[in-house]
């Protein structure tokens, strides 16, 4: 699979999550919460180790990318906001709406305006290349969530931000 296919893939079953933990249907909305922190946290590690990495490569594209790790950032900061507060909070629907309309809004700029210049700049061997680099690397960012007492290390070829 190229980036392309992998992210928007991606894309929807972080969507899927969203929605999921908005309508919980007697699932535990702390679980749900967890499961779409990690999801989040492996897709938008392994988007800025990888495809922001090739991003920046372009052109005048640095400051898109820059803008995007902030978006990621602020996105990772309401999720914990949420982990803090709980379900049981009067706000969390609310704060939940939030978080949603900003993911969406996050997912659709990359496809709209990311894709497009990747898709440019990439034939279509770079874009299956990047697509399992990125896969990689989020497998890199899982397994340190699985086993968070092992030293962290930046996957090889990384960016050294890596924390
Ligand atoms: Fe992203
Ligand atoms: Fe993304």
């Amino acid at each position: 699979m190229n980036i392309f296919d992998i992210l928007r893939t991606d894309h929807h079953d972080l969507l899927l999550k969203l929605e999921n933990l908005l309508e919980p249907n007697g699932e535990d909305q702390n679980r749900l919460l967890r499961d779409l922190q990690t999801a989040l946290l492996a897709h938008g590690k392994a988007e800025e180790y990888v495809v922001y990495d090739r991003l920046r490569q372009v052109p005048h594209r640095g400051e898109l990318a820059d803008q995007l790790c902030d978006e990621h950032q602020q996105i990772d900061d309401q999720v914990d906001e949420l982990m803090r507060m709980g379900p049981e909070r009067e706000e969390w629907d609310e704060k939940l709406t939030v978080l949603k309309t900003e993911v969406e809004a996050h997912l659709a700029e990359e496809e709209s305006v990311v894709f497009p210049i990747l898709e440019d700049a990439l034939n279509e061997r770079d874009a299956e290349d990047l697509g399992r680099d990125f896969m990689s690397s989020r497998d890199d960012v899982l397994q340190q969530q699985h086993f968070p007492l092992e030293k962290r290390k930046a996957p090889e070829g990384a960016p050294s931000k890596f924390s």
